[in-house]
């Protein structure tokens, strides 16, 4: 009797010969070819371009006036301080370093935050935005009470999907996006989050929406915190873009702030990536509003049990530059000017992109590129374009039109606006 695998290798090589015959004696022989990821896959793309002319849009990481990666002149000096300090190596405890927990969350929900002051914030270090959202999800599969289905908005971060999935929550959708006036449905994301089942979890970009650089304003914020609440939903805030939105960190966690003043028992992923420029660093933070000081203590232990056998422990040193940034108020006043200079270069931009385009008689509306906000501009682009802009043009950006406004600077935007005015008018 042939078995499975037996009898796979022998059809393997009598149909085509050696390869396919090798390959199937593999154990790897049945591993599908994957898609590239459709963000990180347009740098790799970037980086086999060997044209001059080549800029690459696709990833949200910022780059100063002359395209350079920018190490923020506070985190400069925070790594002198802690060089000098010739700190150990040592293991973190499982949820991370007690300070930098503590000040994540104080530049999160300000410091008399009923929360904080009440020892009820349950609070744990993570790798990253990315980190935090899997501990969270992961954390929603496992314990939460009502149906396992997360909803998020039509689009979102392309990695929101398979995170939440590989929990083991199911994905479902709110409308977000209107196509027609490249602005906000709230109409259509408030009848969908009404129309959800009580107790579903809601996932919301606290600022800087990720793809769309639209934002609810204020009173928006306001009105969906009641459909929340009247509908017993769980918010799930994600915030990787404190302070880098509009470059006050006290409006960008204005919804997360006000939720929390609501009474919302929210979940917080932060990152300090982009506000911080560490984004190799890693280092982010998940919190969990609880009732009580003990309710806090269970949830604490459960982080414990999710991580340990995730990756053990965090790394340090990420850690260790942002508590010496943000616990120092020298450092942290320089922080919040710089963020601030990341912001408005980014908002010049805008005005120089628009602009050019308009100048170029580009057809279409590009208000939108100065009206949203933070680190993206949803173009409108249709993937065809920006595949000629690839290959005609060496620009790289991802297929759903997302440009990163923070790769663009006065050498490359005028470039950059001809290209896609061609592009537009189907001339590239
Ligand atoms: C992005 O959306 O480009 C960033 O958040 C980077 C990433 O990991 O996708």
């Amino acid at each position: 009797m042939l078995t499975a695998s037996t009898a796979l290798f022998s059809r393997s090589i009598t149909k085509s010969g050696s390869t396919l015959a090798r390959r199937s004696a593999s154990i790897w022989a049945n591993v599908p070819q994957g898609p590239p990821d459709p963000i990180l896959g347009v740098t790799e793309k970037f980086k086999a371009d060997k044209s001059p002319k080549k800029i690459n849009l696709g990833v949200g990481a910022y780059r100063d006036g002359s395209g350079k990666p920018y190490v923020l002149p506070s985190v400069k000096k925070a790594e002198k301080l802690l060089f000098d300090a010739a700190g150990d190596k040592e293991y973190l405890p499982i949820t991370g370093l007690a300070p930098f927990t503590k000040l994540a969350a104080e530049l999160a929900y300000g410091k008399d935050s009923k929360p904080l002051v009440e020892n009820r914030l349950a609070i744990t270090q993570s790798i990253s935005g990315t980190g935090a959202l899997r501990i969270g999800t992961a954390f929603l599969a496992r314990h939460y009470p009502g149906a396992k289905t997360i909803y998020l908005p039509t689009p979102t971060w392309g990695n929101h999907i398979p995170i939440a999935k590989d929990s083991g929550l199911e994905v479902k959708h709110y409308t977000y996006f209107d196509k027609k006036t490249v602005g906000l449905d709230f109409e259509g994301m408030k009848a969908d989050i009404k129309a959800a089942p009580e107790g579903s979890i809601i996932l919301l970009h606290a600022c800087a929406h990720n793809p769309t650089g639209v934002d609810p304003t204020e009173a928006q914020w306001r009105e969906l915190s009641d459909i929340v609440k009247e509908k017993k939903h769980f918010p799930f805030f994600d915030m990787a873009y404190q302070g880098f939105a509009s470059g006050d960190i006290l409006k960008d966690a204005y919804a997360v702030r006000y939720f929390v003043e609501q009474g919302h028992q929210l979940l917080l992923c932060q990152s300090f990536a982009k506000n911080l420029g560490l984004y190799g660093e890693r280092v982010g933070a998940i919190s969990f509003v609880c009732a009580d000081a003990e309710e806090k203590a269970r949830v604490d232990s459960q982080l414990k049990i999710i991580i340990r056998p995730l990756y053990s422990n965090p790394p340090v040193h990420g850690a260790r530059l942002v508590s010496a940034i943000l616990g120092d108020e020298a450092l942290y006043n320089e922080w919040l000017s710089e963020v601030k200079g990341m912001a408005d270069r980014i908002i010049d931009m805008r005005e120089k992109l628009y602009n050019k385009l308009v100048e170029l008689n580009t057809p279409g509306e590009w208000g939108h590129i100065k009206s949203q906000i933070g680190m993206f501009s949803f173009t409108g682009l249709k993937p065809e374009q920006v595949d000629a802009l690839a290959e005609k043009a060496h620009i790289y950006l991802t297929r759903d039109g997302r440009i990163s406004m923070a790769a663009l600077n006065s050498n490359n935007v005028e470039y950059f606006a001809e290209s896609v005015s061609k592009a537009v008018k189907g001339e590239l």
